[in-house]
């Protein structure tokens, strides 16, 4: 892996770039471009015009702790969201691709391969418009060679027109996108023609350290972002598989996890026990990437990382059987709050989350639900179980969610004659629940099914509450009954 050169700051004037895809990395990448090169003009493009409208207002589509501040700064400066497609591809001597590639829902490789229809549309689109030379970045993450595929429309469609094709992968988290964009561990930049290379990296080394401008061949870059949300998501499956041991164990998934992330070779990241992974990225990439073993015949590979998958899987519907089996196996009827519903912290985005596939399974035992989620709204969550009761073929439950789930504005209000709690997301101010006020509230046997481990299960204990930690088990209240 070559670095690009130390001491040569080459400061870019008059440049433009244009991103296609104002989405969760789109929006955010490009903001801190613009606000850490003032002298190029970044206009992001998307065919959604409500989006693009709230990207231009004070209420951005995205949240993300920091974001507001960057984009208030190169809004209107250098800094332009719009839908006009066509003309900023025309201007742009850059152009991002940033549009979403989905598991493919239909066709040869139907819920594994990734669907490149838009990333396909986009090239077509920059064929047909571009005059002059372009550089093409492929920031949406793609399957191998995805490049190749881009090169082959670009050159079949262009008039005249000629380009270079960079991959250049974004490894920014949600929740710290805006500290992973100010400070990334890597940028990683993939291409043969050496000068787009250095063009690209230009513009990071104005404020990132010219080492941690990494560059590669175009394959090696695809492959690595794939590789690098398998390896994050494969330790989170893996202490999750060793949080079910320690619940049958007596063991604290907490304690192994300091034990073995203190060897260095190990290291500390990543060890969370949760009720599984969500995000639009780790599931989608992993059946990318067994997908892409199938494809180039190696079986045994794809089975190895497919395992990821399913053992998460194992442990979202293992949170749910467990909140039932401590129920005497019946919700039926029982109220039971849901708190935080995004798929981590710090962001309003539910893409796979494991609240939905937890609601679900709760839903199909008839239980009742208020659900309580600082960031996310009311139309999002009813939206995405509707989609979800719908794709597993349970329109017939579609009334049960209208008449018995509802989604409320504080914790307490969620938590409300309800028999049993389930966290789901961890959000900070779960940490700090009054658990007098929350007793107060519920009605038994007064549950706490902790899937995030930010409940204090002593103090919820000395209230009356008992608790159930993922990895560590129940920790029943001091004046109940079952089992203390
Ligand atoms: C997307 C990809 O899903 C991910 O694989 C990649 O790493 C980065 O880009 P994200 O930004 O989270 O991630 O997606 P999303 O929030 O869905 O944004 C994509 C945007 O592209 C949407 O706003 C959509 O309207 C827009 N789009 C899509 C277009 O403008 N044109 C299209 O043809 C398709
Ligand atoms: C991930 C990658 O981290 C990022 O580099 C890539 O660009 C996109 O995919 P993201 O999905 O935004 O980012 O969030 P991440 O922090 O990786 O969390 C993914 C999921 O794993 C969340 O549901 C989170 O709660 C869960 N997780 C993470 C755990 O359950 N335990 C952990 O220790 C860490």
């Amino acid at each position: 892996m070559a670095e690009i050169g130390m001491h040569r700051t080459r400061w870019i004037v008059d440049m433009k770039i244009c991103c296609i895809g104002a989405g969760y990395v789109g929006g955010p990448t490009m903001a801190m471009i613009a606000k850490q090169c003032p002298e190029i003009q970044v206009h992001v493009v998307d065919l959604n015009e409500s989006r693009i409208a709230a990207w231009n207002s004070s209420q951005l589509p995205v949240y993300e702790p920091g974001l507001d501040e960057v984009v208030r700064e190169a809004r209107d400066r250098n800094l332009f969201f719009s839908c006009k497609v066509d003309s900023a591809i025309a201007e742009a001597d850059i152009i991002f691709i940033s549009v979403n590639t989905p598991t493919k829902a239909f066709g040869q490789g139907a819920g594994r391969a990734a669907n490149l229809e838009f990333v396909e549309k986009c090239a077509r689109q920059i064929a047909r418009v571009s005059k002059g030379h372009k550089i093409i970045v492929e920031k949406s993450t793609v399957p191998v060679r995805t490049a190749a595929a881009v090169r082959q429309i670009l050159a079949s469609e262009a008039n005249n027109a000629t380009f270079d094709v960079l991959s250049n992968p974004e490894f920014l988290a949600e929740g710290t996108a805006v500290a992973d964009l100010l400070q990334p561990d890597r940028v990683l930049i993939g291409g043969d023609g050496a000068s787009a290379v250095e063009k690209l990296a230009d513009i990071y080394a104005r404020w990132v350290p010219r080492e941690r401008i990494l560059t590669t061949n175009l394959w090696s870059s695809e492959l690595s972002k794939l590789t690098a949300n398998a390896f994050l998501a494969q330790r989170v499956s893996s202490i999750n598989s060793i949080s079910a041991l320690c619940e049958a164990t007596g063991a604290d998934v907490d304690e192994v996890a300091r034990a073995i992330g203190s060897d260095s070779r190990i290291g500390p990241k990543f060890l969370k026990a949760s009720v599984g992974f969500g995000g639009s990225c780790f599931q989608k990439d992993i059946l990318n990437l067994v997908y892409l073993c199938e494809h180039f015949g190696l079986p045994e590979v794809a089975h190895y990382w497919e395992q990821v998958v399913l053992m998460n899987q194992y442990q979202k519907s293992r949170f749910s059987r467990q909140i039932a089996s401590s129920m005497n196996n019946t919700l039926s009827d029982k109220k039971i709050a849901i708190w935080g519903f995004a798929f981590k912290k710090d962001t309003n985005d539910t893409r796979e989350t494991p609240a939905i596939d937890v609601c679900i399974d709760l839903i199909g035992e008839r239980a009742r639900l208020a659900i309580y989620d600082p960031q996310v709204d009311a139309k999002t969550i009813m939206h995405d179980l509707r989609k979800a009761l719908a794709e597993r073929g349970r329109q017939g439950e579609l009334d049960w969610l209208v008449d018995h789930v509802q989604v409320v504005e504080d914790p307490y209000v969620a938590a409300d004659q309800a028999q049993a709690v389930a966290v789901l997301t961890e959000w900070d101010q779960f940490r700090s629940i009054d658990p007098g006020r929350l007793s107060d509230r519920m009605v038994g046997p007064k549950l706490i099914f902790d899937g995030r481990r930010v409940i204090d299960a002593d103090r919820m204990n000395r209230a009356g509450l008992s608790v159930y930690r993922i990895g560590q088990g129940f920790r029943w209240a001091h004046t109940a009954s079952s089992g203390a």
